[in-house]
């Protein structure tokens, strides 16, 4: 079984800011420094420090060479990362807080030149049982789902950004739906989580399920299981990534034969570390660092 992630790469430009630029304001921020990130490359990181074998997929521009390294500095196989002349990389301006809160303002550049023909070249060496990672900074998802779907590979989403690009999607297509409570609401037009859940078993009742709930944690379902799981508390610095960490970890501990129950606790372990650390996917911990953190030592009696 092989593992692609086919995504988005960005060149992350980090503002510390006292507060978010409000309309019509012009603020002064404190400091500035350059990340990559994307959620796709930061997903792919997140499965490669967890312990998995990954290739990623996707476009950058000519001035995209060290995203491509800082993949292959991880062991994540850049076969199948293609640049792009005369185009430049995508790009998110992000403004972190003192709380480290953040927004995104996002460029999407060269990710939004996954054409059709680039999209099949790379799929043809994928098959039946492989498993497929998708998140929404790409152009042509619909066609990638249909044709993954059609080879039988297993296919992932996780719908962020939600836009409207998510709502015209086939979701029956989807094996493995991971998502945050925004992105729930935009799909099934309920906030409450269970209710998220209900709606989407309902529509598709062989999905499976992540729901990250911000501060209360996460949650998985199935037609037959429910597991949730609390936060670990973290001094928090930056949250960038810290979904696409959980969501790497999660994965490549459910391909590794563990439970989604225990998935879910080495996810949020992943993620308690990544919101303690500045930026994007340097602030990813690696598989040791999580094993050996305080937050999955067996409770002292
Ligand atoms: O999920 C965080 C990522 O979202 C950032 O790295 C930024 O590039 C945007 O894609």
């Amino acid at each position: 079984m092989k593992v692609l992630n086919f995504g988005s790469l960005n060149l992350d430009k980090v503002y510390t800011v006292e507060h978010f630029v409000r309309a019509g304001e012009t603020l002064s921020s404190s400091r500035l420094e350059e990340f990559c990130g994307g959620k796709g490359l930061n997903q792919s990181i997140a499965f490669a420090r967890a312990g998995a074998t990954v290739f990623h997929a996707g476009c950058i521009g000519e001035d995209g060479e060290k995203l491509r390294r800082m993949l292959a500095d991880n062991h994540v196989d850049t076969t199948f990362v293609r640049m792009m002349k005369q185009t430049p990389c995508g790009h998110a301006i992000i403004q972190v807080t003192g709380e480290g809160e953040n927004c995104i303002l996002l460029f999407g550049g060269a990710n939004l030149c996954v054409d059709r023909a680039f999209a099949d070249s790379v799929l043809a060496k994928f098959g039946e049982g492989d498993f497929l990672m998708l998140q929404n900074e790409i152009s042509n998802l619909d066609h990638i789902i249909r044709v993954a779907h059609s080879k039988k590979m297993t296919v992932a989403l996780n719908p962020s950004p939600f836009n409207s690009v998510i709502t015209a999607l086939d979701l029956s297509m989807i094996d493995w739906l991971i998502l945050n409570e925004t992105e729930g609401m935009g799909i099934t037009g309920e906030s409450d989580p269970d209710r998220i859940t209900a709606e989407l078993l309902n529509r598709y009742p062989a999905m499976r399920i992540v729901l990250t709930l911000g501060s209360k944690g996460a949650m998985y379902a199935d037609r037959n299981n429910r597991e949730r799981h609390g936060i670990f508390k973290a001094p928090v610095v930056d949250t960038t990534a810290a979904g696409d960490t959980f969501t790497g970890f999660f994965f490549a501990s459910i391909l590794n034969g563990n439970s989604p129950a225990a998935s879910l606790r080495i996810a949020s372990a992943a993620s308690a570390i990544a919101v303690s650390r500045k930026g994007a996917a340097p602030s990813i911990p690696s598989a040791q660092e999580v094993a050996d953190s305080d937050y999955l030592k067996p409770a002292q009696k």
